[in-house]
């Protein structure tokens, strides 16, 4: 699974045969640009999902619910879904953390028929009370809790779980006692499936290099080649030349 917000890239996705992307809330980082998450609303997700199930007609498509979108009541949680539902092709959506609020949330989208996928770990929509973008679940007494929710997560009707930022042995345990898909991102291998965020694993941003990160070209240099290379061949008058000509 990876992260995508257009077409062009879904269209690439599906080509390789990915089995699912996430419209993630991350596009508020790596496409518009902004310190975090927060500011992402639900037309935006709206948007992005749109344009990346043009670029691809079949692959499934897990879409986050925004911060704020599905916090005040579990009227507004099932009005925020609804809307991706019915104004895009999504098939779910994904929210964060496992309050018991949350879990009644889930409860009810499952009954309304629209499936969720969980989020535990660095859940990045809290990460003010979080201190910030770091590994969660270091001590006993949080791993435990990280355990409990994940069964909660399930119990209440969630089809998958996202672990971002685990320690791998607490990842493992819980993908032991799910029985619902873990998709791990830095939380190692012992889980059922993994994501990334497409511009990171591309290698869009030289100065993003955590440690969970494979970055699988380069992309950030190829583009700025590509750039200057173009910025000399118009200055030099080598392009457009006879070829490129009417
Ligand atoms: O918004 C996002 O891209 C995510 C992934 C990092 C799982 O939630």
């Amino acid at each position: 699974m990876v992260t995508c917000y257009d077409a062009s890239f879904a269209r690439i996705i599906a080509h390789a045969e990915l089995d699912c992307v996430l419209v993630g809330d991350s596009l508020g980082m790596v496409v518009q640009g902004r310190e975090s998450t927060l500011p992402v609303t639900l037309d935006e997700i709206i948007y992005h999902t749109n344009m990346v199930r043009r670029g691809a007609k079949d692959i499934p498509i897990i879409s986050d619910l925004p911060f704020m979108s599905y916090h005040s009541s579990v009227g507004d949680a099932i009005s925020s879904a609804g809307r991706i539902m019915k104004e895009t092709s999504a098939d779910a959506v994904k929210l964060e953390g496992a309050s018991d609020f949350n879990l009644s949330v889930i409860h009810r989208l499952r009954e309304i028929g629209i499936p969720v996928m969980g989020h535990l770990g660095l859940t990045p929509q809290s990460f003010h009370v979080l201190g910030g973008y770091k590994v969660q679940g270091k001590s006993k007494e949080d791993q435990e809790k990280l355990i409990r929710d994940a069964l909660n997560l399930e119990a209440a009707g969630a089809f998958s779980v996202v672990l971002e930022m685990v320690p791998a042995n607490v990842a493992k345990e819980i993908t032991t006692q799910l029985q619902i898909p873990t998709i791990g991102i830095g939380a190692g291998k012992y889980v059922d499936g993994q994501v990334l965020v497409l511009y990171d694993l591309l290698g869009m941003n030289p100065e993003f290099t955590p440690k969970f990160l494979k970055k699988y070209m380069n992309l950030y240099q190829t583009i700025l080649e590509s750039m200057k290379q173009y910025k000399r061949d118009v200055e030099t008058e080598t392009f457009p030349n006879e070829e490129n000509s009417f």
